[in-house]
């Protein structure tokens, strides 16, 4: 969707200041690209069910993606992956230096928040939108799946733990941000609870797809740093390559059912996002 690069371009971060490159550094990485799956995802469902409100929504699949980069910024630094590509251009660090890639990450992490407050939509929709993306991204979430990365590297886990700490670390924003598009649309809490679990398992499908590039692409292929998972509790070191792609196969059919069950207009409006997901093994 083109409206939701426009946006983003003309609502990157800024700060008037006189410091030398603060303000660019806070907008570099929002604008080197990105699938922009997550966005995606939440205006997908806008666009199907209130497609009015796609406008308005524009902001909150911004504060998304916010999250997001500053995920991948602080994921990238020397003290936790330390890679030295992403999204195809030299990480921040590397072109600035630690100190201000820590701080764009805190910058896009509380900003997004501003984003969701200030947006054109009812405020108790916001509280909504507020309080599940925190719940998600918080010490409850993403950041709870970063430390159980980090902390257990060199650290066999189990296949249920492997899966805790990637339902955390990845799955639970994927989620989130498909429900964020059903709270704007105003679905009921029984369709937000079934999209969630949806969510979850589409993340943790994301993620192992995730660690399967991390093994099989080059940095160049990927844009961004891969053979980086040595240590880690991938899927690829607890399944092995060819047993992480039957994994992803099982759950792809698996999503490809639940997927069926969806109202016509859902299916129709997410279609196009789920192709590289639940038919990956058709689309090779
Ligand atoms: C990478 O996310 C980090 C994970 C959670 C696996 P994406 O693969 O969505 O990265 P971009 O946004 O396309 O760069
Ligand atoms: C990172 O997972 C997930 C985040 C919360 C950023 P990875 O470490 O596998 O992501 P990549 O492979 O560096 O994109
Ligand atoms: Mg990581
Ligand atoms: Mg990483
Ligand atoms: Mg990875």
């Amino acid at each position: 969707m083109n409206q939701f690069e426009n946006y983003l371009k003309n609502n990157l971060p800024t700060a008037t200041s006189f410091h030398p490159h603060y303000e660019e550094a806070m907008g570099a990485m929002l604008l080197a690209g990105g699938k922009r799956f997550r966005p995606m995802l939440l205006l997908s469902i806008v666009e199907a069910y209130e497609p009015q409100l796609v406008e308005s929504s524009l902001r909150v699949a911004l504060a998304i993606e916010y999250i997001h980069t500053y995920s991948l910024v602080h994921d990238d630094l020397p003290a936790l992956d330390n890679a030295s590509l992403r999204r195809g251009h030299p990480t921040l660090h590397t072109i600035y230096d630690e100190r201000t890639a820590i701080l764009v990450g805190d910058g896009l992490n509380t900003d997004a928040f501003y984003l969701l407050a200030t947006s054109a939509l009812r405020d108790d929709v916001k509280i909504k939108l507020i309080k599940i993306l925190s719940a998600n991204a918080g010490i409850k979430g993403m950041v709870l799946g970063q430390a159980i990365d980090l902390y257990f590297e060199k650290k066999e886990l189990r296949l249920d733990e492997v899966k805790f700490l990637h339902i955390h670390k990845t799955a639970k924003l994927i989620a989130t941000s498909i429900v964020m598009g059903a709270i704007i649309v105003g679905l009921s809490q029984k369709e937000q609870d079934s999209l969630y679990q949806f969510g979850l398992d589409l993340g943790l499908l994301f993620q192992i797809q995730d660690d399967i590039i991390d093994e099989t692409q080059t940095t160049q292929e990927a844009g961004k740093t891969t053979n980086n998972d040595e240590d880690k509790n991938s899927f690829i070191k607890i399944l092995g390559l060819d047993g992480s792609v039957e994994n992803a196969n099982d759950l792809a059919n698996k999503l490809q059912s639940t997927f069926k069950t969806f109202e016509p207009k859902l299916q129709t409006a997410l279609s196009l996002l789920m192709e590289k997901y639940l038919y990956r093994h058709i689309k090779g």
